[in-house]
């Protein structure tokens, strides 16, 4: 999509050109104030329009690339201008929405500010005539480039400075962010099966609770292995819940016309946790093409909560799942 390199480049590096455009609005309110001098306000109020229309154009550029940057990096869709919000915990796309906003409201204050300006720079300036009263001779607030544009440009400030500090948390971070970050990186690091079931995969090191494969019905119909970790085997075989700690896992291969074929089914895995309550995984590293659409992907894996699960814990939850 982002073909071009000089939009990359761009995109990328939007946190440095934003700076081009806010540090020229900082400084014009202080050119603005300064005009208000009674005999450097001609000059003064020159100034002003020369770094609040170039701080405007710059600001052009700045919401280009932040644009840019923000579909480069997923976080806006390709075709839109916001971030979507889909869920109280995506702080970030919050965040951004509005840095965007306060950015274009800056955007459109500014415009206000530099049309202003320009009706003082025309005025002061301009072959039209116009008004050349002596400074020292208006009343104060019509002064260089007048009160109602110092405000103005105060407002545009404000805005950037809003949205500015809103696009340093995201980059940097703050306290807050930052801290959320880790702990999510520290659970899922501790969390060694978040991506794949590993323990399951590794059945066939556990016990198996029979000596061949049999047919499950309440299983998709297919051909399966139950297998059961040393410290749980006893229990299974006698009927009773697993202690804490011990999972069975069942293994599963595809039907072929009543016999045992050899395409994998999905493994299957039910395990008593430290603190007695019961999790399930189901993994299936490939799904059949005719079954895609019903399991949404070519290779699925989902582990207690996933609410995909729920039809497992209908079965066994009553007990009777240990009814063999
Ligand atoms: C229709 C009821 C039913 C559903 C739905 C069901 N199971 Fe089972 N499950 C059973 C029964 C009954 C057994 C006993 C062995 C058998 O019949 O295959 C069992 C056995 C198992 C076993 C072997 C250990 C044991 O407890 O016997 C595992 C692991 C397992 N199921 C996991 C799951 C998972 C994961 C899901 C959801 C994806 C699921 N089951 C859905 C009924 C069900």
């Amino acid at each position: 999509m982002l073909a071009s390199p000089l939009i990359e480049f761009i995109a990328r590096e939007h946190p440095a050109f934003v700076h081009v455009p806010l540090g020229l609005v900082a400084v014009l309110p202080l050119a603005m104030l300064a005009s208000f001098h009674p005999r450097h306000g001609r000059v003064l109020a020159g100034t002003s329009f020369f770094l609040g229309a170039i701080g405007w154009l710059a600001s052009s550029v700045a919401l280009f690339s932040g644009l840019m940057w923000g579909r480069q990096i997923n976080l806006i869709a390709p075709s839109g201008f916001l971030p979507v919000v889909a869920s109280d915990k995506q702080v970030l796309q919050k965040i951004l929405q509005i840095h965007i906003l306060a950015a274009a409201a800056g955007f459109m204050v500014g415009g206000v500010c530099v049309f202003l300006l320009w009706r003082v720079w025309n005025r002061e300036f301009g072959t039209g005539g116009g008004d050349h009263r002596h400074h020292a001779g208006r009343r104060f607030w019509e002064r260089g480039v007048g009160a109602p544009a110092l405000l103005v440009g105060f407002l545009w400030l404000a805005c950037w400075g809003f949205s500015g500090k809103l696009g340093g948390i995201m980059v940097f971070g703050n306290e807050e962010t930052n801290k959320a970050a880790a702990e999510a990186d520290a659970t899922r690091r501790s969390d060694v099966e978040a991506d794949l079931p590993i323990r399951a995969l590794d059945y066939a090191s556990l016990e198996p609770a029979e000596s061949g494969p049999s047919r499950s019905k309440a299983h998709g119909d297919r051909w399966r292995r139950i297998w059961v970790t040393a410290s749980g085997i006893d229990a299974y075989k006698e009927g009773k819940p697993l202690p804490p700690g011990a999972y069975a896992v069942m293994s599963t291969f595809t039907d072929d016309k009543g016999k045992p074929g050899t395409e994998p089914g999905p493994l299957y895995m039910k395990e008593t946790k430290a603190d007695g309550t019961t999790a399930f995984a189901f993994y299936w590293a490939r799904v059949p093409e005719a079954l895609r659409k019903d399991f949404g992907g070519d290779s699925v894996y989902w582990r207690s909560p996933d609410p995909k699960l729920a039809t497992c814990l209908g079965c066994h939850e009553k007990g009777s799942a240990m009814a063999k």
